[in-house]
């Protein structure tokens, strides 16, 4: 069975809707698989992107009673391997909901979607609220984009106890597959420090790649392409280490899953 992966971290602007793209993307392209990509932001950034894998399914009704899901069906060999669950402005009134009522119904509905799927992923809105619990409570892999900027380290602690705390008390079968730096400047002094300072704190968790801030990166986006699909010499930096990033993460989240089935077998 495939993972249900959560890109979180309650701070804004840190490369989640990025990051959680492109890992589907790469994940469809590199390993042919095929991906559920669920985004719980209103802004619905990551939707927009991937527009043209719109299955006309919307991520809130995952919150609401059980209902059949349609086959999803598109026309080029892409598309067909991502399908989306689109954010809408309907996605705030979760928070409002009851949690009992809410988070059973979204475990529910992303277990059928595991089934059907080599992948889940899910993008989610810069909060712990609800959307960020009922996302880690049905997850199987979490990673947790940061940029290192002021705050950051502190920010990152605030996550860490969430996931580790669902982890403890709701989903057992939760493990954060990473800290991915994101927007990293080899040149700032700042974040080199930060760097060492994360380092000495989360070792084991920061993932040894780092993705610099690129233009190629947004732009191909806004066209709802990979960057590596841009046919530009300043995009291929953009892909190698973005690729790098996210070899080391699949392997990491196959080399739990190896751990795992062994203590089941064991
Ligand atoms: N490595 C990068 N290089 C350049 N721009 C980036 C990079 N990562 C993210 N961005 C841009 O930064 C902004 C915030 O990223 P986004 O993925 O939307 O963050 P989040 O989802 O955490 O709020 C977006 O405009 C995005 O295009
Ligand atoms: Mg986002």
């Amino acid at each position: 069975m495939g993972h249900v992966i959560v890109f979180g971290n309650q701070k804004g602007g840190v490369g989640k809707s990025t990051l959680s793209v492109l890992y589907g993307l790469w994940l469809a392209d590199v390993h042919r698989q095929s991906v559920c990509f669920i985004d719980l932001d209103t802004q619905g950034n990551a939707s927009k992107t991937l527009r043209s894998s719109d299955t006309g399914e919307i991520a809130a009704n995952l919150f609401g009673p059980k209902r059949a899901i349609d086959a999803c069906t598109h026309a080029d060999e892409r598309q067909r391997r991502v399908s989306l669950f689109a954010a809408s402005k309907r996605l705030a009134d979760v928070e409002l909901a009851r949690p009992e009522e809410v988070i059973p119904a979204f475990k529910d509905a992303v277990c059928g979607l595991e089934e059907r799927f080599d992948a889940v992923i899910i993008d989610t809105p810069p909060a712990l609220g609800l959307r960020m619990s009922a996302a880690l409570i049905a997850a199987t892999r979490v990673v947790c984009p940061i940029e290192l900027e002021e705050y950051s380290i502190d920010g990152v602690t605030d996550m860490l106890k969430t996931v580790f705390g669902v982890r403890q008390r709701y989903n057992p079968r939760l493990e954060l597959a990473g800290i991915v730096l994101n927007r990293f400047n080899a040149h700032s002094a700042r974040q080199k420090a930060a760097v060492q300072q994360l380092a000495a704190s989360y070792r084991d968790f920061v993932v040894p790649a780092r993705i610099s801030t690129r233009s190629a990166i947004p732009e191909a986006l806004a066209e709802g392409k990979a960057v590596w699909e841009l046919g530009k010499s300043s995009a291929r930096e953009a892909s190698l280490e973005i690729k790098e990033a996210f070899r080391v993460l699949h392997q990491r989240m196959q080399m739990r899953s190896l751990v795992d089935a062994q203590g089941v077998t064991a």
